[in-house]
């Protein structure tokens, strides 16, 4: 019950939960840091290797309810850790895309480095990325191993600023100072990629102490582009701990990496809810929750 509890609150979300656990731990001393982190098994994140992630023959679309709303006077906060939206209570949500059931939209947060390579915390075929978002979603129904769905998606830059992105960027800099927070009004799908047609699935953990190994992972293909000068509104914010917010590559053990695209002929770009169909294999979770 208490892991319940914990779990619940998302480390981001919550200063004290277990003290252990939530205050003492620091990036840079990856092997100190506590629960299932230095001895799981489905750790996160990975090296997404694309050549070996596994084609899925069934589709199924992905639905992201509520992304199109405008959010009004959301709480964004510089947690110690990371900055942090606060979605719960918003009524976002996902379903499909190889779920089960329903994942209520809890908050997103950014991970980030003071250099232009690195920062992001999955890499693709090796590639690193500057800064990469996590909307996280929970759906308490589910066992645990699969009852937060992570959606990840990491940035690019490019020559021109995206404006989209600026309800989120240019709040930043208010927030440099640990647990400053403000009010923002903000629409999520405004400043996601508006090709999410192919993502990876995999079964991992929070990339926190604990590191429960609770999340479904979606990373997405197609990255969110921004400008130099947006990032570095990023990379101006630093930490007690240092100047970067992202864990380390972990091991991939036995796990499979799955690929979804959406059907040819289906666009994912056109519609607030529906943005295109995903196939799903289910089959991999029972071959390494033992
Ligand atoms: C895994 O590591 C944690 C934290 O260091 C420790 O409490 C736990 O006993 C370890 N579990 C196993 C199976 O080694
Ligand atoms: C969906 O539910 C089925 C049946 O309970 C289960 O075997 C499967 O692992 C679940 N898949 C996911 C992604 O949660
Ligand atoms: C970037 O971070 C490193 C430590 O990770 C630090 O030594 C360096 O001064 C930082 N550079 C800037 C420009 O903040
Ligand atoms: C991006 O926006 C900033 C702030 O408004 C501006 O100073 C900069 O010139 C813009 N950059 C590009 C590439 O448009
Ligand atoms: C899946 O997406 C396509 C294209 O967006 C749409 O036409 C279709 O109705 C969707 N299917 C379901 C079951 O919602
Ligand atoms: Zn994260």
């Amino acid at each position: 019950m208490k892991t319940l509890l914990f779990i619940a609150c998302i480390t981001f979300l919550s200063p004290s939960v277990n003290g252990a656990a939530e205050g003492n731990w620091k990036y840079g001393e990856e092997e100190n840091w506590p629960g299932k982190c230095t001895n799981g098994t489905r750790q996160s994140p990975i090296d997404i290797i694309t050549a070996k992630a596994e084609k899925s023959p069934e589709w199924k679309n992905f639905t992201l309810t509520n992304f199109d709303k405008d959010l009004k006077s959301r709480e964004f906060k510089h947690t110690g850790k990371t900055i942090l939206l606060d979605l719960e209570g918003s009524g976002l949500s996902i379903e499909n895309g190889g779920l089960n059931g329903t994942y209520q939209a809890l908050q997103l947060h950014f991970h980030w480095a003071n250099d232009s390579k690195s920062g992001a915390e999955h890499t693709i075929d090796g590639k690193e990325f500057p800064l990469e978002l996590h909307i996280v979603t929970k759906n308490g129904d589910q066992e645990y191993g699969q009852q937060h769905a992570v959606l990840g998606f990491v940035f690019k830059v490019v020559d021109k600023n995206n404006t989209k992105f600026d309800s989120i960027a240019a709040e930043v800099p208010k927030i440099k100072a640990e647990d400053a927070k403000i009010n923002i009004d903000v629409n999520i799908k405004s400043f996601l990629p508006s090709n999410m047609k192919v993502f990876y699935r995999y079964y991992g953990s929070l990339t926190t102490p604990n590191c429960d190994e609770d999340v479904i992972w979606s990373v997405f293909e197609t990255p969110i582009e921004i400008s130099q000068y947006q990032l570095s509104i990023f990379q101006d914010i630093h930490f007690s701990h240092g100047y970067a917010n992202y864990r380390s590559i972990q091991k991939l053990n036995n796990r499979k990496v799955l690929k979804f695209e959406a059907k040819p002929g289906e666009t994912s770009s056109a519609s607030c809810l529906l943005y295109s169909s995903f196939s799903l294999i289910i089959l991999l979770f029972a071959t390494y929750m033992l």
